[in-house]
């Protein structure tokens, strides 16, 4: 086995199965990039300040990039005994470069070191999410202003309430994953400070300057407190609490999608490349991918429970609990990733059935509010005008049809005050037409809201 670093204080070697349990290194590994970058930017610090020599950092600089090379093309050999990613990488630098790779870890521990490697990994992620949820928002402002004017049925209670347009339905979600943005934003903000320079918990005493290393690495600032800096996890937790949030989204938004394809709705056709068929039925295209997001949420809602789990019981400073937060969160991130580009091609592809959602907006009644609010503007009170037109309502059910199929004689048997201008408040268009303000369904005001979120989106 290869040496420990920390074998000088032990007269026994680590049980086999131990050092297989301890060992993170089988998914550590994937932050060699943020690992190397973290010892670049000491190395640098420490020549800078003449706790190594500038010879001595130069070699490690250099030493560390072809180590980065070897990882890159897959000739690496990790090493289990060596426990995880950091060690796995010091020792492969001492054995490249000799003496100066043991003055690496001057002023620092894995402590600070992994806190490090793991804001600067998922500061990465939170950038490329960013940017997916960007597209599938672009994604839905451009489907938002093709059917801008598309009407379908509204629902409270999955029942039929009121018409409403498509473009309408579609910056709802828009408006949602909008905020989750901010969420990121508010995240990646208040995780960009620096461990480094907390060393094990307490600081150390080599004179170190940890703005200089701090401004290297692209942090803000250094965190505030070294004990803070090594045993927080909450940054992570609050990742995976934004991840949670965007996952119930696009699995609400995933449930109307497969809702939507079925035959009982055909209000949308998803595209055959993001279906698949059935070894058995011949006709089934179903709609696996909405499917499998909607069931991705449960792994995500998972990991939040798992991270909040792990701190609670963490005294202060860092414990060797905290490696557990490892694999939670390159789920969470891979799972997101992977959903939000999936979406975006889908939305990208979906087609409306307009006949249908017209078809079903004309059926359940859904002018009816527009029917009481007529009444009102004739000056019936709005509880009176509810009551008669929930009699017109009853009776449409008991023939057969909807409001706007009953002749003006027939309406007027309702209400006297009922004229034959009834019928532009019954239309489904003049229903969502009318609702013109900000907020509101009308084609007008959805153009206006794709606008304003455009250049929201423009002002990032
Ligand atoms: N693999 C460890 C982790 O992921 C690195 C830090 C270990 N530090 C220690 N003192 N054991 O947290």
């Amino acid at each position: 086995a290869a040496s420990k670093p920390w074998a000088g204080r032990f007269s026994e070697p680590t049980d086999a199965f131990v050092e297989a349990f301890t060992a993170s290194v089988g998914f550590d590994q994937r932050l060699y990039r943020e690992d190397i970058a973290g010892s670049v930017a000491h190395a640098r610090m420490l020549a800078r300040q003449g706790i190594l020599s500038d010879e001595e950092s130069e070699a490690i600089v250099a030493g560390l990039g072809r180590i980065q090379a070897q990882i890159e093309a897959g000739g690496f050999a990790w090493s289990v005994p060596l426990e995880d990613v950091h060690m796995n990488i010091e020792a492969a630098l001492t054995a490249e470069i000799g003496e100066a790779g043991k003055r690496l870890h001057t002023g620092r521990s894995r402590n600070d070191q992994v806190a490090t490697d793991i804001r600067l990994w998922l500061r990465n992620e939170i950038d490329a999410i960013s940017e997916a949820l960007q597209r599938l928002q672009d994604a839905l402002l451009d489907l938002a202003e093709r059917e801008a004017a598309t009407i379908l049925p509204g629902f409270t209670h999955l029942q039929v309430a009121q018409p409403i347009t498509f473009g309408h339905h579609m910056m709802a979600w828009q408006a949602m994953l909008e905020r989750d943005a901010g969420r990121f934003a508010d995240c990646r903000a208040r995780m960009n400070q620096m461990p480094l320079g907390a060393a094990a918990l307490a600081g150390t005493s080599y004179p170190i300057d940890r703005a200089y290393t701090a401004e290297l690495l692209g942090f803000d600032a250094p965190c505030e407190n070294s004990l803070d800096a090594v045993s927080d996890r909450d940054f992570a937790i609050e990742f995976v609490a934004a991840a949670s949030i965007l996952m119930m989204h696009l699995s609400r938004f995933a449930e109307e999608l497969i809702l939507w394809t079925s035959a009982q709705f055909a209000f949308i056709e998803l595209s055959d490349s993001f279906c698949t068929g059935s070894s058995i039925m011949p006709q089934k295209k179903n709609p696996d991918v909405p499917e499998l997001i909607r069931g991705k949420t449960g792994r995500i809602f998972g990991h939040l429970m798992a991270l909040l789990t792990l701190m609670k019981g963490q005294p202060l400073a860092y414990n060797k609990d905290n490696q557990e937060d490892k694999e939670p969160l390159f789920d969470t991130a891979d799972n997101l990733r992977g959903s939000l580009k999936v979406f975006a091609e889908m939305m990208a592809k979906l087609r409306c059935k307009p006949e249908r959602m017209r078809e079903a907006a004309s059926q359940g009644f859904s002018t009816a509010t527009d029917l009481a609010d007529y009444l009102v503007l004739k000056g019936i009170a709005f509880r009176d005008a509810h009551e008669i037109v929930g009699k017109a309502v009853a009776y449409g059910i008991q023939e057969g049809r909807d409001l706007a199929q009953l002749s003006l004689d027939e309406l007027r048997r309702f209400s006297p005050a009922i004229g034959s201008d009834v019928f532009d408040v019954l239309s489904l268009d003049g229903s969502v037409a009318a609702r013109d303000h900000i907020g509101g369904t009308a084609p007008a005001q959805v153009h206006a809201a794709i606008a304003r979120a455009r250049s929201r989106r423009a002002s990032t």
